[in-house]
C-alpha cells in the first residue's frame, strides 16, 4: 500500500479515507494519533496489525466537542464534568464506564470502560467532524517505538501499512495525554502521568492516585497498556541523575566498554560534555521542562541515524511536568540508570 502525504487543505481527502475504513495517522497536540473509525471492527482490527499492538490493549477514542460524551458513556459523573470543563480540549484522557454497543468491540476488548478525550488541536478537531465519527486513535508508532511526534517518525515506522498521514508539523506537548481513571468518581487514579499534572487535576477535583510506573510481579496492572515495553529507541537507555563529576564517569566507563555515547540532555550539561561524546541532542535549557518534554521523543528517535551504540539521558526533577518526563524516560531506559 502507498502511504500518501496530506497537507492540512487536502484533510478531506483523509477524511474521506477514514470513512471508507482507511487508516489515516493526524496530529494532536500530545504525538500524532492512528485514526480509524471507531465504530468499523474492521478498521479497528487493522490499527492492531499496523502497529503490532497487543489485541488486549485498549484504544482511546478521541472526539470533536464535550457534549458527544454522553452518547458514549453510562453514569457521567458530576467530577468528570468538572474535570472536561477545565481541561477540554486538552491532555486529559478519561476512563469511563462505556455504554453498549456504540464501538467497534476491539476498541475496548472486553472491558466496561472506555478511553476519551477531545485534542486540543484543530486539524484533529476538523477531521473528526469531517468524517463524522469518534476516531480511535493510539500513538501512530510500530508498538514498542517512542510515540511520534512529526510526520516523519509515523513514515518511518509505518510506511506501507497506513493509507496516508495528514501533515501538521511538529506536535505541541510531545507526550502522550494524562490517563485519569475516573470509573469510580470518588477515587480517581492517574494511570499515565501527562501534561495535565496530577496537581493541576486536585485542585479541581481534590485528591488523587498515581499508579506506581511499574506494577509489582503478579499483579494485574489497571491500564493494559502499562505492562508492555514502551517508548524504547533501538539504542540503550541509560538515566543519568547527578553532578559534573557523575556525568564524566558515566560517560568514562560506557566508553571504555567500547560503546559510542550519544547525550541527550540540557545545554547546561551539553556545554560541558559535548566534546567528549559521539553525538548529541539538546533537551533546551534545563530550568524549561515542557521544552525536554517536546523533544523527548524526536531526541531518542534521533540517535538511530547516527553511529551511537548507548544513550546516556539526563534525569530531571520528579515533580510537576518532570513526573511525566521521567516516566517516559524510565519506561525508555528500561529504568536503567548509572
Ligand atoms: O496523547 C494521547 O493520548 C495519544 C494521542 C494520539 O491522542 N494517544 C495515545 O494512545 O497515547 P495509546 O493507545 O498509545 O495509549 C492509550 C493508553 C494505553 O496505555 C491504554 O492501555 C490505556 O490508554 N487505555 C485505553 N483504554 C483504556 C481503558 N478502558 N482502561 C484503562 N486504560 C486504557
Ligand atoms: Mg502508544
Amino acid at each position: 500500500m502507498d502511504t500518501k502525504l496530506f497537507t492540512l487543505d487536502q484533510l478531506d481527502q483523509a477524511a474521506t479515507l477514514l470513512k471508507k475504513g482507511e487508516l489515516i495517522a493526524f496530529p494532536t497536540e500530545t504525538v500524532y494519533g492512528l485514526g480509524a473509525d471507531a465504530t468499523n471492527e474492521e478498521a479497528v482490527k487493522k490499527v492492531f496489525w499496523a502497529k503490532g499492538r497487543p489485541s488486549d490493549n485498549p484504544l482511546i477514542i478521541h472526539v470533536a466537542s464535550k457534549n458527544e460524551l454522553e452518547k458514549y458513556v453510562e453514569n457521567f459523573s458530576r467530577q468528570a464534568l468538572k474535570l472536561v470543563n477545565a481541561f477540554w480540549p486538552g491532555p486529559l484522557t478519561l476512563i469511563l464506564q462505556v455504554k453498549e454497543a456504540i464501538f467497534a468491540p476491539s476498541v475496548t476488548p472486553g472491558l466496561k470502560t472506555v478511553a476519551v478525550r477531545m485534542p486540543d488541536s484543530q486539524a484533529a478537531l476538523d477531521l473528526i467532524t469531517r468524517t463524522g465519527v469518534p476516531l480511535a486513535g493510539p500513538s501512530a508508532n510500530t508498538s514498542g517505538m517512542p510515540s511520534p511526534t512529526a510526520a516523519e517518525h509515523v513514515y518511518h515506522d509505518l510506511q506501507g501499512k497506513i493509507a496516508g498521514i495528514l501533515d501538521g508539523g511538529e506536535t505541541g506537548v510531545g507526550i502522550e495525554s494524562t490517563v485519569l481513571d475516573m470509573t469510580d468518581p470518588e477515587n480517581p487514579v492517574i494511570l499515565r502521568p501527562g501534561a495535565v499534572t496530577k496537581e493541576a487535576i486536585e485542585e479541581v477535583i481534590g485528591d488523587v492516585m498515581i499508579v506506581s510506573s511499574s506494577p509489582k510481579n503478579g499483579e494485574s496492572p489497571k491500564s493494559p497498556g502499562l505492562k508492555y515495553k514502551h517508548y524504547s529507541p533501538n539504542e540503550p537507555v541509560v538515566i543519568v541523575d547527578g553532578n559534573r563529576k557523575i556525568w564524566e564517569n558515566a560517560i568514562h566507563y560506557y566508553q571504555k566498554q567500547g560503546e559510542k555515547v550519544g547525550l541527550l540532555a540540557s545545554d547546561e550539561c551539553l556545554s560541558h560534555f559535548r566534546e567528549k561524546a559521539e553525538d548529541v541532542f539538546s533537551l533546551g535549557n534545563k530550568a524549561n521542562v515542557s521544552l525536554a518534554l517536546k523533544r523527548l521523543y524526536a531526541g531518542l528517535r534521533y540517535f538511530e541515524h547516527t553511529d551511537v551504540t548507548l544513550i546516556l539521558a539526563e534525569a530531571y526533577e520528579n515533580n510537576g511536568l518532570g513526573t511525566a518526563y521521567m516516566n517516559r524516560l524510565e519506561k525508555s531506559a528500561g529504568n536503567v540508570h548509572f
